[in-house]
């Protein structure tokens, strides 16, 4: 497929992109702590979730772990330059909580409170909005040695924790996410096992995600007592949206089975407080401890819903007894023809995102929405210059600007875009071995330099702002 046709930072966009961002947009990049932190044993930090699962042999991609990443504990100053540099009005960060609690609940830790409070004015002085995540997955372990989220007391924990914060940083602070992706917290956490803390079981799974919704439920009453009137409160959901691969009824009736379990299952509790029916029952599971209240908790009303994607999912019917899943009754088409495949092995589809934020604005009609985060991992190589040339990051992410561009055409209310991430970063399972940044991280020296796409997202945000996009 023709990927590439401009290796230069210089801007071109179609003109109906023109007008179509008011000059109040968000344009941003996101991070997460664990991911670009560092100091992990610095300041009075206790341990995660995510510090032990990388200490257990062959869960992260050679050994790998968070211990330095990229070293923003102790630069944060220069990476907030760097924001500048690239223009952006928008910086989207996630706290650890065992920075503020090392041990999940009881004594709060000021120091690491006091990191956040640096950023945060550093950022406003810059003009740039923070937009925080409370959890972007980096449980306290303390809390995980009482069964995490298995345990509906992380549920309250959490909610305290989301008042000690926003008590010192809501005078400043206005936008806010309680969760980042349950999804990945409760299915590749509990299920899979892929992520920390490693555990295999379906049934918790579905337990976990019920904790998960109820700890953003109950944070959010919290949130909106210590923060200004012109809060706006959310959660970031990862949504992916599906299609058939042929037309089989048995195809479409997949579709519909895996939209529930990847899209409908913490959207409709949000929304509309309920399950999607049929959703225990299709994953073979018993419906987790839903209380009394516990649903209305859930679906108390936001101010916006964070959208995180990457891509689709192509599906259809198993016809024999091969396939990922045989429970399911489905799988995955990969290797589509023509198409292209970042190093994740996510294929770029920008229509996705148009699509996703479509179909979320016409079934659900959240308020606002911002997608918190977009943005591919490609081989980028350094030569040590002052360059580095990633041609399919910015062809990545022009098709997605103009995807999102379609949905504002057809009034969705977007009003951010985050691309993931402004630093190369700790990938999660895959280590260090899968560079998302618009910013490269030499690791030895931890020097940064601005990649191409870096500069064409500069010159696109300039462009808009001057809204002279040609
Ligand atoms: C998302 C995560 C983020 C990053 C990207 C690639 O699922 O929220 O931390 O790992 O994927």
């Amino acid at each position: 497929m023709s990927m590439i046709d401009n290796t230069q930072p210089a801007i071109k966009v179609d003109t109906y992109l023109k007008s179509v961002f008011p000059a109040d947009f968000l344009w941003g990049a996101a991070t997460a702590s664990y991911q670009i932190e560092g100091a992990a044993y610095e300041d009075g930090r206790g341990l995660s979730i995510w510090d032990q699962f990388a200490a257990t042999p062959g869960k992260v991609y050679q050994g790998e772990n968070g211990d330095v990443a990229a070293d923003h504990y102790h630069r944060m100053p220069e990476d907030v330059a760097l924001m500048s540099e690239l223009g952006l009005n928008a910086y989207r960060f996630s706290i650890a909580w065992p920075r503020i609690l090392p041990q999940g609940t009881g004594t709060v830790n000021e120091r690491g409170l006091d990191f956040y409070d640096r950023l945060v004015d550093l950022l406003l002085a810059r003009g740039i909005t923070p937009l925080v995540t409370l959890y972007h997955w980096d449980l306290p372990l303390a809390l995980h040695e009482q069964k995490g989220w298995l345990n509906r007391d992380t549920a309250c924990a959490f909610a305290d924790y989301a008042e000690v914060v926003t008590r010192r940083l809501g005078d400043r602070v206005d936008w806010w996410t309680t969760l980042n992706e349950p999804w990945c917290s409760a299915y590749l956490g509990y299920d899979t096992g892929a992520h920390a803390p490693g555990i295999r079981n379906k049934q918790s799974s579905y337990i976990a995600a019920h904790h998960l919704l109820l700890a953003h439920g109950l944070a959010l009453s919290r949130l909106r007592a210590y923060t200004r009137k012109s809060a706006q409160l959310g959660i970031t959901l990862n949504l992916t949206p599906v299609y058939a691969a042929d037309d089989r009824p048995e195809t479409l009736r997949a579709v519909e089975r895996a939209d529930k379990t990847s899209n409908r299952w913490f959207l409709d509790p949000i929304f509309r407080g309920n399950y999607p029916e049929g959703l225990f029952a299709d994953a073979g599971v018993a419906p987790p401890p839903i209380r009394h209240d516990d649903l209305n908790i859930i679906a108390t009303p936001i101010d916006f819903l964070g959208v995180n994607n990457y891509s689709r999912s192509l599906i259809r019917a198993q016809t024999g007894e091969s396939g990922d899943d045989t429970n399911r009754g489905y799988e995955h088409v990969a290797g589509v023809a023509d198409a292209t495949y970042t190093e994740m092995g996510w294929e770029v589809y920008p229509q996705a995102l148009t699509d996703v934020l479509v179909r979320v604005h016409r079934d659900y009609a959240p308020r606002a929405i911002a997608v918190t985060e977009n943005g591919a991992a490609f081989a980028d190589q350094w030569d040590g210059s002052d360059h580095v040339s990633d041609p399919q990051r910015i062809h990545y992410l022009r098709e997605h600007l103009k995807a999102l561009g379609w949905a504002r055409a057809q009034g969705v209310p977007v009003r951010g875009y985050f691309v993931w991430s402004l630093l190369d970063n700790f990938e999660w399972a895959e280590g260090y071995s899968k560079r998302f940044g618009i910013v490269y991280v030499n690791y030895p020296t931890q020097r940064r330099i601005i990649k191409d796409s870096g500069h064409w997202y500069a010159a696109f945000i300039a462009a808009q702002r001057r809204q002279q996009v040609p």
